[in-house]
């Protein structure tokens, strides 16, 4: 038999600017089932995920939250309750995480980009169009829906500037003629067509560089420009196996990727600018990429900048992680867009995880106990509805095998499903009960009984996948060991003995109307505690006492000209290890203020940010003379002695009055 080359299946790589929702969660645990899946039918799997840091937005939230970029990504990245916090809760099996301000990965994207420039695939122009900043993508006049961002519907603004392209014009006929060969490459196949009609619109280059946005990676060979951050972000795919690196050493093990598996609104970037630049690379292209539909809140895709955000901390909480991923692989049509509803939620649970497979085993367990005394061997005989159960139990393990392969899950879930449901039916049919009532029926109803543990048994292996923790708890209570819920004994008679173990409900019945009360009174309980800040060291006081001055009139409050000005440069100086130049924009004019801060912060944390100033006080020579500083950055002492200066957010135009 031929040896398979390892599967490898990828997540997008997540903005960390927002706490994920239920609906990021989504994409993850596709991926994590889907993964755990090929790992047991023995392939080899590498699962990457992994968050995308650079950009406008994330320099924006930090500068809200006065702190620096990577200060803010880190604590959401890797602080408690951040993006790997909520991978561990819904038992994300990744292999590899990769963070694209990761040292290995920035020099990489930097490696590319030269690549491409050198080889005549990036070249540079001037940009004039249309920015929307929270989508970070550049419009054409003919691509915004009434002057306003076609995804996000949000204001764009006009930019012009000098830029660097990527020429994804001249790979069009290369890209078609993909699509046309490789029909499996864009999936679902619904949504090839939007992206063959796009091309065939006319494709524009890619701007892939900007001059405003300090928080990105440098070109290399021009580093007042910052990459663009789908060129960064894409990339995370091949880094990420050490291409152009030496973090890692398997890209000609893993690459291509088997599946790129994205949310459908960035299906275009995965399947034009990504190949593009593999292609301009000389690089295999990955064997398909699939657009999966939204997970839809009041029939709007669920984000956290519409305040309809669903916490998947308290629902794993209040029904237990594998509730809310057998929610979210069942119930949301996949490649189509799904309904999230707590109603929705608790009649699943209900009906499918509490009724049909929780029942099943609880009932089954019981009676092995009840009759047997908790040990059974097998003795069935063929008695009156053994073999259609036999047969959907026969045909089940294929059936979900034929419906992964074409990542239908939610109905490889209900493959599984039927043949629970097939166990419960014969249970009425053969009535353990009744056959216990008579000596003389106690092989049948081993036979029935060791019927129904079968069934158990096949649905958990199977199960095992898409709810790893309750395929174990099924697993201990039928007496197997974890190593034999696995795919290596998916025939019906494999196992011949069970001494079961009677345990918790799996799925405890909920009541769905007040259940539904609570739940929106712990959602609101929740909106109310306006998430706090990330902060690197939460202080309550200043742990001294606090010198006052002499009390002011208002008058003379108001003498102070305080203003928001943009750093638009910052350096050190060889005469002082204390003080930064700034050169700052006022509103008006550029000043220069030397600002004692540079133990604290780098040139890099300052350039682009708006900060608080004080705007007229005298100009002061400094250090003999040599630098005059005209004004004062305000910053607020911190016990260590340390400074934190006062950052707003860049929608605060520089000139603002501080009052
Ligand atoms: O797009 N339902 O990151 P992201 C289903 N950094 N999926 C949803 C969803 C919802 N309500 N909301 C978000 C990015 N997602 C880029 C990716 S890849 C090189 C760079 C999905 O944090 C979304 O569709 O905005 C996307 O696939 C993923 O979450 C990450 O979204
Ligand atoms: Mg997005």
């Amino acid at each position: 038999m031929s040896q398979k080359k390892p599967f490898y299946i990828t997540t997008p790589i997540y903005y960390p600017s927002d706490k994920l929702h239920i609906g990021h969660s989504y994409t993850t645990v596709a991926c994590d089932a889907l993964a755990r899946f090929k790992r047991m039918q023995g392939r080899e799997v590498l699962l990457l995920t992994g968050t995308d840091e650079h950009g406008q937005k994330i320099q924006d939230k930090a500068a809200s939250k006065g702190v620096t970029p990577k200060e803010y990504v880190d604590e959401i990245v890797e602080g408690k309750g951040g993006v790997k916090d909520l991978w561990k809760l819904m038992n994300i099996s990744y292999d590899r995480f990769i963070r694209t301000t990761d040292e290995y990965h920035v020099k990489a994207c930097q490696r590319i980009f030269e690549t491409l420039y050198n080889k005549g695939d990036i070249y540079k122009s001037v940009y004039k169009g249309h920015y929307c900043k929270p989508c970070e993508t550049f419009w054409t006049e003919s691509q915004l829906k009434e002057g306003c961002c076609p995804d996000c519907g949000g204001a764009v603004y006009e930019a012009e500037e000098e830029a660097y392209f990527f020429k994804t014009s001249k790979y069009a006929d290369r890209l078609l003629a993909l699509y046309e060969e490789n029909p499996q490459f864009i999936q679902p196949e619904s949504r090839k067509n939007e992206m063959i009609s796009f091309i065939k619109q006319g494709l524009q280059d890619t701007c892939v560089s900007r001059t405003t946005v300090p928080w990105g990676i440098p070109v290399p060979f021009d580093p007042k420009h910052t990459m663009y951050v789908w060129v960064d972000a894409l990339s995370n795919y091949i880094t990420a196996l050490g291409y152009e690196n030496d973090a890692y050493n398997d890209y000609d093990t893993f690459w291509p990727a088997d599946i790129h598996m994205v949310g459908k609104e960035i299906l275009r970037f995965h399947t034009i600018l990504w190949p593009a630049m593999l292609m301009a690379m000389e690089q295999p292209l990955p064997h398909r990429v699939f657009g999966h539909g939204w997970l839809l809140l009041d029939g709007g895709k669920m984000s956290k900048s519409k305040g309809n955000v669903v916490d998947p901390l308290i629902l794993c909480q209040r029904y237990s992680v594998d509730a809310i991923r057998y929610f979210l692989l069942r119930e949301i049509p996949f490649g189509n867009d799904g309904n999230f509803s707590n109603e929705a939620l608790i009649n699943r649970i209900n009906s499918d995880l509490a009724n049909d497979l929780g029942n099943l085993l609880s009932r089954t367990v019981a009676m092995v106990e009840k009759y047997f005394g908790g040990s059974l061997t097998n003795q069935y005989a063929g008695g009156a509805f053994d073999a259609e159960l036999e047969e959907v139990l026969g045909a089940m393990p294929g059936r979900v095998t034929a419906c992964m392969d074409d990542l239908l899950i939610p109905q490889a879930l209900q493959e599984i499903f039927k043949s629970i449901q097939r166990a419960n039916k014969y249970i009425d049919e053969t009535a353990p009960w009744a056959l216990a009532k008579d000596e003389a029926n106690r092989e049948r109803l081993a036979g029935v009984l060791y019927h129904l543990c079968e069934s158990l048994r096949l649905a958990a292996c199977m199960l095992t996948p898409f709810l790893p923790e309750t395929a174990k708890k099924m697993a201990q209570q039928l007496g197997l060991a974890e190593e034999e819920i696995t795919f290596e004994q998916l025939s019906f008679g494999a196992r011949s003995q069970y001494t079961v173990h009677k345990g918790e409900a799996l799925f405890p019945r909920i009541d769905a109307a007040k259940e539904l009360e609570e739940l929106v009174a712990a959602q609101a309980a929740m909106k109310q505690q306006a998430a706090p800040a990330p902060e690197a060291k939460p202080a309550e006081t200043t742990g001294a006492p606090l010198e006052h001055l002499p009390e002011i009139a208002f008058d003379d409050f108001c003498k102070v000209e305080m203003r928001v000005a943009k750093v638009l440069g910052c350096e050190t100086i060889p005469e002082s290890k204390k003080l930064l130049k700034l050169t700052l924009f006022d509103g008006e004019r550029e000043r220069t203020i030397m600002s004692g801060i540079a133990k604290w912060y780098k040139p890099e944390d300052l350039i682009g940010r708006h900060v608080g100033i004080v705007a007229n006080l005298a100009a002061r020579p400094m250090l003999k003379g040599k630098y005059i500083s005209e004004g004062m950055v305000m910053a607020a002492d911190l016990p260590d002695g340390g400074a934190s200066v006062m950052f707003f957010p860049q929608e605060v135009a520089p000139g603002s009055a501080i009052h």
